[in-house]
């Protein structure tokens, strides 16, 4: 697929939630092509690898012909630069996500003037839906099969099992 004209939804998918998907969807609407970015250097200790992330971002947007799922070290805004991009897309949930989100979007607008971030609200069902609560509500037994994609759920059992 060329370069070029391309928009990139970054984060850290561990794991993917029905919210992350409704919003790629979204986005695969609203954008040509549309680049889900997984960060491979995050300080934060993750529950899947960036290879398994990747597996089920791949397998969950698969009906979607101008998604792709790449993952990325270091700065996004040089990320971005690499493969084209002139937007940043990222979702707001809730108030609370709106402090985090426009610091990073600053900072990032800062780095790279010519980059734009564009917020995008996912479905209200999934206005509570996060990769953290979804670890805690498995890991504490309650049922998560409405919030993430099957291939998710499949792989939480899997972990669980080990
Ligand atoms: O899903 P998350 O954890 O909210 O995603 C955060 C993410 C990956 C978008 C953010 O941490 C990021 O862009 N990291 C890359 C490093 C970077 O560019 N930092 C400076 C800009 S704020």
């Amino acid at each position: 697929m060329p370069e070029g004209n391309v928009t990139i939804y970054p984060g850290s998918f561990d794991p993917p939630t029905n919210g992350h998907l409704d919003l790629i969807e979204r986005g695969a609407k609203m954008f040509r092509q549309l680049i889900v970015a997984i960060l491979r250097n995050d300080g934060k200790a993750a529950l899947f690898t960036v290879e398994e992330r990747m597996e089920m971002l791949c397998e969950a947007v698969k009906h979607l012909r101008n998604v792709r799922v790449e993952s990325f070290d270091g700065l996004l805004v040089r990320f971005a630069a690499q493969k084209g991009a002139r937007v940043i897309l990222r979702g707001i949930r809730a108030v609370s996500d709106y402090e985090f989100e426009l610091q990073m979007a600053m900072m990032n607008r800062k780095l790279q003037p010519d980059l734009e971030t564009v917020f995008m609200l996912p479905g209200e069902a999934y206005s509570y839906v996060s990769s953290r609560l979804v670890k805690e509500v498995f890991r504490l037994g309650g049922d998560v099969s409405d919030l993430v994609p099957p291939i998710v759920v499949q792989r939480l059992k899997a972990k669980a099992r080990i």
